[in-house]
């Protein structure tokens, strides 16, 4: 378990990493743009939040478990959600496509957020909204060809894979301060939020997903694994440990947790493609 002190280290250094060649001249065809427009515009509107809700429900989580770099090391994270924003919002304008300022997707979470003070359910949220973003810039990529949108979601990526430790540690904690029981409920509500977002997530996004080869089987598929990896591991019985390694391998350990996310996304195709090619599929 890394200390808000080691994650404020890390975001600070992480800040400074420059991963996008803004030299390149974005190249996308008409074709792929029409199947990741729309998608691309609402994730890049659902990056710019200004986190201060976030931010709130930091502080009185920090003050009462006295940890006074937890809210510093929440701001940094939030500046990362907001480069994404950024990065893609220039994207945007290098392709003359217009930036949105409203998607039902965006104010249904915003209202959600809005309401929320709870660090457990922000916590929830976050991993849980997260876990679809790995997925979607996963997409993105593998649905174009251009140099310059490749390397936006590289950089997302990397970052992502860190956000999700980030936050599964502290949820974990939050986790492990309950009783039993409270437990028992608790982990329920968790599965029930995780698996309706992820569904809402899918019908809102489908046509990228499929765009960059993820059907519904797969993507459900996939969303399961990222479930089992995170929040399903609070019912291990085994205790889970982390090691903090410096900045450099964490990043390193980063850039290899996007390219598995590569290499699970082909095993996982390679693996459908065989087992269900007959099957019916609703989602399609
Ligand atoms: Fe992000
Ligand atoms: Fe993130």
């Amino acid at each position: 378990m890394r200390t808000s002190e080691q994650w404020l280290e890390h975001f600070r250094l992480n800040l400074n990493e420059k991963r996008v060649d803004w030299t390149l001249t974005p190249d996308i065809k008409d074709y792929e743009l029409t199947n990741i427009i729309s998608s691309l515009q609402a994730w890049q509107l659902g990056e710019t939040s200004e986190g201060k809700n976030l931010l709130h429900a930091s502080t009185l989580y920090a003050k009462e478990i006295n940890d006074s770099f937890y809210p510093e090391a929440v701001k940094l994270f939030i500046k990362e959600e907001q480069k994404h924003g950024n990065n893609l919002g220039k994207y945007l304008d290098l392709i003359n496509q217009p930036r949105i300022k409203k998607d039902w997707g965006d104010s249904l979470f915003r209202y959600i957020r809005y309401f929320n003070s709870s660090m457990e359910l922000w916590t929830l949220s976050v991993i849980t909204v997260e876990s679809t973003a790995q997925l979607f810039y996963q997409s993105l990529k593998s649905a174009t060809e251009c140099k310059l949108l490749k390397q936006i979601c590289t950089d997302i990526l990397i970052d992502e894979a860190a956000h999700i430790d980030f936050q599964f540690e502290r949820f974990l904690t939050i986790y492990r301060n309950k009783n039993k029981a409270s437990r028992f409920f608790s982990y329920r509500f968790y599965k029930l939020f995780y698996y309706s977002t992820i569904l809402v997530v899918w019908f809102a996004h489908k046509k990228a997903f499929k765009a960059g080869g993820n059907n519904f089987d797969k993507y459900w598929l996939k969303m399961k694994l990222k479930f089992n990896k995170t929040i399903g591991r609070f019912n291990e019985k085994k205790t889970i440990t982390f090691k903090y390694t410096g900045h450099e391998k964490n990043i390193n350990k980063f850039k290899i947790s996007a390219i598995r996310v590569v290499n699970s996304q082909n095993s996982i195709t390679n693996h459908i493609g065989s087992k269900k090619k007959n099957r019916i599929k609703l989602f399609n």
